[in-house]
């Protein structure tokens, strides 16, 4: 390739890339100003999602619980910590991945999602999915496989397996949610072949 056709490239990328970024911006914006459900009147702020525009990875969760409701970012608490640590321990940080939830704003009492508030506020996380094209989504808990998969089978029938999501076929992988893990510790030996796992598709 000549210098000439390599500065268009290179230029081209970029305005791509900036592009993507004002999708991101503008997207959050919108999820910022929402009042698709009632949601928007006991919410301190929106929880959008945090991480890299590049992940290969998207982890995603059921709702905000009071702190990510304060903090305005998913995963902060008690369960948030314990997500910390089990992606550390297949060598990833927060910031190599993209973390978001199902519902935008925080149920109140932390009581699941109803069904009319997932069918508003799915179309964020879709079009969340559909910026970053993720190589591998991971559905941490029950609430999060059941809504993203259209299933009601129980958690321990939707791990192990390799599912998918959405238009362009995402393979998707569920595990325990980090809440379940703080009061079932027991159960954090299977979370960690799930992440084995999550670490094989990604990288083989
Ligand atoms: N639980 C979730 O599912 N998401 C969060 O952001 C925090 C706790």
């Amino acid at each position: 390739m000549g210098i000439v056709q390599w500065r268009e490239r290179t230029a081209k990328i970029e305005v791509t890339a900036a592009t993507s970024e004002q999708d991101w911006a503008s997207l959050e914006q919108k999820v910022a100003q929402c009042q698709r459900c009632t949601l928007c009147h006991s919410r301190t702020q929106t929880v959008f999602g945090t991480g890299s525009h590049r992940a290969k990875l998207m982890i995603i969760g059921e709702a905000p619980g009071a702190q990510e409701d304060q903090q305005g970012k998913p995963f902060v608490g008690r369960a948030g910590q314990l997500l910390t640590q089990m992606l550390k321990s297949i060598g990833f940080t927060r910031e190599d991945v993209y973390i978001a939830n199902i519902l935008k704003c925080r149920p109140p009492m932390n009581r699941d999602p109803a069904p009319e508030e997932v069918a508003e506020c799915t179309p964020y996380l879709q079009q969340q999915i559909a910026l970053l094209q993720p190589q591998l989504l991971l559905a941490v808990g029950r609430i999060a496989a059941h809504y993203l998969l259209g299933v009601t089978l129980p958690l321990s029938q939707l791990r192990g397996q390799r599912l998918s999501y959405g238009p362009l076929n995402t393979p998707l992988l569920v595990t325990y949610h980090p809440a379940y893990l703080l009061r079932n510790p027991k159960d954090k030996a299977k979370v960690y072949q799930d992440l084995l796992s999550v670490k094989r598709e990604l990288y083989s």
